[in-house]
């Protein structure tokens, strides 16, 4: 069986699922009964100055057959006491010494306040700290949070107070309310951060209630934007990880988070450039047992490619991710149907007529049977075919001898540029 043990950036664990700071993680008897079930470390819920929360406070999509397809939450750091947080999380690490136990905090951006919150976190011993730059309401109106994490000087100076006094790892959260992740990325290396940790939640709306005309959710009538995560917010949790780790100035381990719900979920984001991941969704959705099949998931995927750790798999398909002007040209693909799984459900054929490159012929065999195939000269590749086919297997997109040599649109611009001189 693989290894998979992980070391982010000093901090070790048995495995590299973590919970991050959030519900899950609120209190000792949590993170316990998560260590039991099989985590490999946890974030706990943010600490810092005492806060109250609101009642009504999550939402979910739920998206045809799928439920709680995107997560919503208009939830604060705890609110829970300082004292009996660190109680709780001295007593947790005294059991589970081998389990990682980073403590998520965020206090006003004032030196001071960072330095005594550091101090007091770092007395009862614990493997690291998490700064939470990310949350997008309620602390943002403090200046705290994203209101902090969106100015790369305010992250930067804050990550490098910390850095002034602390004496375990620092892992920068980061918000993903931001036009440019790598700037605010690179910000946090330059501030001496450790590692870095992505995505927290998204500004969001999750909808309007069509009788009351309320928010979903909604505290006594009024709402205000929460933060939103599950399933949903992965394809954009994986390319700010993936911006991130391709980009040399930011060029410090990333913990990766944003939407993973199961072993393939993880191992891409790992093979995007996280050392490690976070998941907080699923498990308030499924609960903590879903860590048994992520590690039996993981496991099994290493050992049929017969790779002994599951560090050898970090940052594998990062050189494969580029800018669209390093791609090549003239590299083509075509769509081919397979008569023999074809069910007739004509959901390509409409897809392409109306919305591509009209190039689905529907043709009538000697026998009269009616079938589809592709004009293949015409087709410019483009998947949506495939994409609405609700067949497995019957939409194949097959790679064409390609007769030109690789040309990237960077490369024709540099040869157009020599032309004429
Ligand atoms: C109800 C709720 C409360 C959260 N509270 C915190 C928090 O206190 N500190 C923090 O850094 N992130 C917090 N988060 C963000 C999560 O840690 C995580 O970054 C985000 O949910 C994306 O991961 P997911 O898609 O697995 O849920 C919270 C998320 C939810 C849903
Ligand atoms: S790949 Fe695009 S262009 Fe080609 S047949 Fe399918 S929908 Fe049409
Ligand atoms: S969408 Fe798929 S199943 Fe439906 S007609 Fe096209 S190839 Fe056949």
């Amino acid at each position: 069986m693989a290894d998979l043990k992980m070391n982010l950036a000093g901090i070790k664990s048995p495995n590299p699922f973590w919970l991050a700071s959030a519900p899950p993680t609120n209190s000792g008897y949590q993170v316990q009964r998560a260590f039991e079930a099989g985590w490999g470390g946890a974030v706990w819920k943010t600490l810092g100055d005492p806060i109250l929360n609101v009642s009504s406070r999550f939402a979910a999509v739920h998206f045809n057959s799928q439920r709680v397809a995107g997560f919503n939450n208009i939830e604060l750091i705890t609110d829970r006491p300082l004292e009996e947080n660190l109680k709780e999380i001295y007593e947790t690490k005294k059991l589970y010494p081998d389990h990682a136990i980073v403590v998520s905090i965020m206090v006003e951006p004032k030196q001071e306040k960072w330095h005594e919150i550091v101090k007091r976190v770092e007395d009862i011993g614990v493997d690291g700290l998490e700064l939470n730059f990310g949350c997008p309401h309620g602390m943002a109106e403090r200046g705290m949070g994203s209101a902090s994490g969106q100015v790369p000087e305010l992250l930067e100076k804050q990550t490098y107070w910390v850095k002034e006094v602390a004496q375990t790892p620092v892992i920068v959260k980061l918000t993903p309310n931001i036009t440019d992740i790598k700037a605010i990325a690179e910000a946090a290396a330059q501030g001496g951060a450790d590692a870095i940790s992505l995505i927290n939640t998204i500004n969001s709306l999750i909808g309007v209630d069509l009788d009351t005309w309320n928010t979903i959710p909604h505290v006594g009538g009024k709402g205000a934007h929460g933060g939103y995560c599950g399933p949903a917010v992965k394809p954009i949790a994986l390319n700010m990880v993936a911006e991130c780790a391709r980009d040399e100035r930011v060029g410090i381990p990333i913990s990766g988070i944003g939407g993973i719900s199961n072993w393939k979920d993880a191992t891409e984001f790992m093979l995007m450039g996280a050392t490690g991941v976070q998941v907080c969704t699923a498990v308030m959705h499924h609960g903590f047992s879903i860590v048994e099949d992520m590690i039996d998931g993981l496991s099994n995927y290493l050992d049929r490619k017969g790779i002994t750790s599951v560090t050898d798999i970090i940052g594998k398909s990062v050189p494969n991710y580029s800018d669209w002007g390093n791609l090549d040209l003239n590299y083509k693909v075509v769509a081919r149907i397979n008569k023999d799984v074809c069910i007739n459900c004509n959901k390509c054929y409409i897809a392409c007529e109306d919305t591509s490159h009209q190039c689905i012929e529907m043709l009538e065999s000697s026998g009269g049977d009616k079938y589809l195939e592709v004009r293949e000269e015409d087709c410019v590749g483009c998947n949506l075919c495939s994409i609405v086919c609700p067949e497995e297997g019957a939409i194949s997109m097959v790679e064409l001898e390609n007769e030109h040599k690789s040309m990237t649109w960077n490369e024709r611009q540099a040869v157009i540029g020599t032309l004429g001189k």
